[in-house]
């Protein structure tokens, strides 16, 4: 299969033609890119979990342009959901609630529960506005690569195996939508992200955040291996320990590269890095793009340690799987 990587109007409308022949087309969000599919239709919902080669006990989320979007996927929406509805959509989150019976079980692996997301970028958008069907859509990558920030990401995973990427640019968030589960008593955070659980709690009173350990697998594809470069991967909790395990490296013939912020890149010497920028949001938009770069250019990668809080605490989430947990 041919794969075209087309920009503008002329992207929109080839997708929406592909999406209504049963077809999966890749598109930008604000979060990272996703492989969509017209939710209601099994057999294309089936050429997502083909093309990234994804257990198919791991369910999709269903993106809609807007809410009218929402009645066909779910009839009872809490109080709760609405809350958070209001507040952050469209925006980087995705809401778990009760599935209506119409949405496929292959959507949703055999849960009574359903993923949803209202994107806020423009092109993602008017792409599904043009499908006139909420779109089914994981993160654009092979499964358990790093996620996709950009189209030629998408290209370098996907090339021969979907007919359409649709380019919108690089992607403002950088790291995939917060989760939280509405479905339970209890609002819980299945997959931090852009949203925080401190911005969460201010419109809920109190949400659970997501521990780490799975004890009911509720985030089904939390089980799996995530985000991996394709080389080791460790993270530094400080200058000198990334200057340290850089230099070790190195003397064992490894390739290294550090990941840091501006600040800490200056400390570095001449060791090899790659500077995600300043501010929290930058690290965010950036980390993503920067593991792309890494296992390219290199064979043992180093990431700082960006702190937990805000945001950074949700890059961590993806890191920490990055390296497998291994610090230094
Ligand atoms: O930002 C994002 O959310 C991106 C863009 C494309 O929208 N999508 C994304 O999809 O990250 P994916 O498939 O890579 O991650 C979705 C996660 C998986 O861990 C899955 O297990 C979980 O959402 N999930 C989906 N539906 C669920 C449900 N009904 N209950 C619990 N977890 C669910
Ligand atoms: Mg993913």
């Amino acid at each position: 299969m041919r794969t075209l990587v087309l920009k503008g109007k002329e992207a929109i409308k080839k997708g929406a033609e592909l999406i209504a022949l049963g077809e999966v087309v890749a598109f930008p969000t604000e979060t990272v890119y996703g492989l969509g599919a017209d939710a209601f239709n099994e057999e294309a919902v089936k050429k997502i979990f083909a093309a990234k080669g994804r257990p198919s006990d791991n369910p999709l989320i269903v993106h809609i342009a807007d809410i009218s979007g929402l009645e066909k996927l779910t009839e009872e929406v809490s109080e709760g959901a609405k809350a958070v509805m209001s507040a952050f959509m469209p925006g980087p989150i995705t809401v778990i609630m009760k599935r209506s019976k119409k949405v496929p079980l292959s959507v949703t692996a055999g849960l009574e529960t359903v993923g949803i997301r209202m994107p806020s970028h423009p092109v993602a958008r008017e792409f599904i506005k043009a499908c006139g069907t909420p779109i089914a859509a994981p993160s654009a990558n092979r499964s358990t690569h790093i996620s996709p920030t950009s189209a030629e990401h998408v290209f370098e995973d996907m090339d021969g195996r979907v007919p359409l990427i649709i380019d919108g640019g690089d992607c403002e968030v950088g790291i995939e939508s917060t989760i939280i589960d509405m479905s339970t008593g209890v609002p819980t955070i299945l997959r931090p992200g852009a949203i925080t659980a401190e911005m969460l709690a201010k419109i809920l009173g109190a949400v659970k955040t997501f521990s780490g350990k799975v004890v009911v697998a509720k985030a089904p594809g939390m089980k799996y291996k995530h985000y991996a470069p394709s080389c080791e991967t460790v993270v530094a909790t400080d200058v000198d320990s990334a200057a340290q395990a850089y230099d070790d490296a190195a003397e064992k013939g490894l390739v290294p590269v550090i990941i840091a912020r501006s600040s800490t890149a200056a400390k570095l010497g001449g060791r090899t890095h790659i500077d995600v920028g300043d501010t929290d949001a930058d690290v965010c938009r950036n980390i993503y793009a920067a593991l792309h770069r890494a296992e390219k250019i290199a064979g043992f990668i180093i990431c700082e340690h960006f702190g937990e809080k805000g945001v950074c605490g949700s890059v961590m989430n993806r890191v920490m799987k990055s390296a497998g947990g291994k610090t230094v």
